[in-house]
C-alpha cells in the first residue's frame, strides 16, 4: 500500500476547516478586505531575499522544485503568503492605500512533523500593504481578538505582544545582547552559540530552559527603543487597552521570520502541546527588497487552520455550525425499480432536495437500517406494486407517518 508523503495529512471531513474559512472571509469582509489568491509556486529568491537566509525556513525548510532541463526558473513550493503578497502588490502596481488583503491556501515547510506541526499545511493570511500608522496593528490585533472571540468561541488563549523597534534601534541594540551573549557563552546551548553571531536576537526563540531562565535576564529590545518607536509602542499598548483587548508583553517573542520591525504578537494555547501558536504576525517592510524603490510599510498576520481545527474538536457543540440539510433516501426493492429510483433521485435532486439512492439490492431491512444510520429524514420506498400504479410510499423516520402518492406529486407532497 502507498501511504500518504511523510508530514502530509488527508482531511476526511472538510466541515471544521470550512466553518473557520466561511467564519474568517465574513469577518474579513465586514472589516472591508478583499480576497485574492496567489499561486503555490514562487520564485525561490522572493523568499531568500525577504525572509531572513538565517531563517530555519530558508536555511533547512524549502521545498525547491527540481529545475526543469528547458527553464532556467529557481522555484520552489510557497512557505507563507506575506512575500508572495508583497510580489503581487507591487507586480500589480497597486495604488490603493492601504491595501487590505487575505488569502487561504496551502504552505509547505520542511519541518519534523508532530502534533499540529505539518510539512504541508493551510494558512488563512491577512496583510495590510502600506499602511504607516500603528493604529492599524491595533486594528489587526482587535480583528483577531474578535474573530477568536466571538465568531470561533475560543476561551482557552493568550495573545502576546513584543515591540522589536526599527532597524537602527535593532542594530544598536543586537551589540548589547551580544555582548550579554558573550558574557554568558559558557552556559548557552550550541544552537544559540551559533545564533549568538549570525541571528542573535532569535536566541530567545530557544526551547532549552537552561537557556530560556538565562535570557529572562537579558537586555529586551522593548528597553532599547528611539523617541518614535517609544510613542508607537506607548499608543499599541494604549488603544489596546481601551479596547478592552487583554495581553501579555513578551518580552522574548522575537518571531521565527526576519521581516519584522516594531510590532510582533502571537495568539497561543496550552491546548495545542509544543506547538501552542495558532496564529502570528507583526508589522514589517520587505516591499525594497523585493524591488521598490520606496519603502512600504505594512502589516500583516496568518493562522493556521490545522491548529484552529484541533481547538474547535472539543467545543464544536457550541459552534453554529451549518446543520446539514434534510436527506431524502430512495430505496428500490429489487433491480427492476432502479431506473424508477434513479428517475426520482434525479427529481428531487433538481429541486434541491439533498438525495442518496441506494443501489446495492440488499434486503429492505438492511437498507432501512442503513438509511436510518445515515440520519435519513424521508425514506422513498419502490416496490413492484408501487412501479405499477405509479405510487411511492415516503416514511417520515422522524415522525414514522407513512403515506403512498402518485409520483407525480413527490415535488408538492414535500414542500408542504
Ligand atoms: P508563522 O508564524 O510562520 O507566520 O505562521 C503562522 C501560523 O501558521 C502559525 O501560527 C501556525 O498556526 C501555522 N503554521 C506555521 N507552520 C506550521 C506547520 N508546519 N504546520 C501547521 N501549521 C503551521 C507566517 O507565516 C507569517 N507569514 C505571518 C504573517 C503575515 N506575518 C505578517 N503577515
Amino acid at each position: 500500500m502507498i501511504n500518504q508523503v511523510k508530514g502530509t495529512h488527508d482531511v476526511l471531513d472538510l466541515t471544521l476547516h470550512n466553518f473557520i474559512i466561511e467564519q474568517a472571509r465574513i469577518h474579513m469582509q465586514h472589516a472591508y478586505f478583499t480576497e485574492i489568491t496567489t499561486p503555490i509556486l514562487e520564485s525561490i529568491d522572493l523568499f531568500k531575499r525577504t525572509l531572513g537566509t538565517e531563517t530555519d525556513v530558508i536555511s533547512k525548510e524549502m521545498f525547491v522544485i527540481e529545475q526543469h532541463p528547458n527553464s532556467s526558473e529557481r522555484i520552489c513550493l510557497r512557505p507563507e503568503a506575506t512575500a508572495p503578497t508583497t510580489r503581487a502588490f507591487l507586480q500589480h502596481g497597486i495604488q490603493q492605500q492601504p491595501w487590505k488583503v487575505f488569502s487561504h491556501g496551502p504552505m509547505f515547510r520542511y519541518e519534523r512533523p508532530q502534533k499540529g506541526r505539518y510539512r504541508q499545511f493551510n494558512q488563512f493570511n491577512i496583510e495590510v500593504i502600506n499602511a504607516g500608522s500603528i493604529a492599524h496593528d491595533t486594528q489587526m490585533i482587535a480583528m483577531l481578538e474578535r474573530f477568536f472571540s466571538e465568531r470561533l468561541k475560543l476561551v482557552n488563549y493568550v495573545l502576546f505582544i513584543n515591540f522589536l523597534g526599527c532597524s537602527a534601534d535593532r542594530a544598536e541594540y543586537k551589540k548589547t545582547l551580544q555582548s550579554f551573549l558573550a558574557d554568558n557563552i559558557a552556559s548557552i546551548c550550541p544552537t544559540c552559540t551559533q545564533r549568538a553571531t549570525t541571528n542573535s536576537m532569535r536566541v530567545f526563540d530557544c526551547k532549552n530552559s537552561t537557556c530560556q531562565k538565562l535570557y529572562l535576564n537579558a537586555p529586551f529590545i522593548a528597553d532599547h527603543l528611539c523617541q518614535d518607536c517609544i510613542s508607537d509602542w506607548q499608543q499599541l499598548k494604549e488603544q489596546l487597552t481601551i479596547l478592552s483587548i487583554s495581553y501579555a508583553y513578551n518580552p522574548l517573542l522575537v518571531r521565527g521570520l526576519d521581516y519584522y520591525n516594531k510590532t510582533v504578537f502571537e495568539f497561543s494555547s496550552t491546548d495545542l502541546g509544543a506547538q501552542n501558536a495558532f496564529c502570528g504576525g507583526g508589522r514589517y517592510e520587505l516591499a525594497q527588497q523585493c524591488g521598490a524603490l520606496q519603502p512600504v510599510p505594512s502589516l500583516g498576520a496568518a493562522f493556521g487552520t490545522e491548529r484552529l481545527a484541533l481547538m474547535l474538536e472539543s467545543i464544536v457543540d457550541s459552534l453554529t455550525i451549518k446543520p446539514k440539510p434534510t436527506l431524502h433516501v430512495i430505496i428500490p426493492l429489487s433491480e427492476k425499480q432502479q431506473t424508477l429510483a434513479l428517475f426520482c433521485a434525479d427529481l428531487l435532486q433538481r429541486h434541491n432536495f439533498c438525495t442518496e439512492t441506494l443501489l446495492d439490492n440488499k434486503s429492505v431491512k438492511n437498507m432501512m437500517n442503513k438509511a436510518h444510520k445515515m440520519g435519513a429524514t424521508y425514506v422513498f420506498l419502490l416496490g413492484d406494486d408501487e412501479q405499477e400504479k405509479k405510487m411511492v410510499t415516503i416514511k417520515n423516520m422522524l415522525t414514522g407517518k407513512q403515506d403512498t402518492i402518485a409520483q407525480a406529486d413527490i415535488i408538492s407532497y414535500l414542500k408542504k
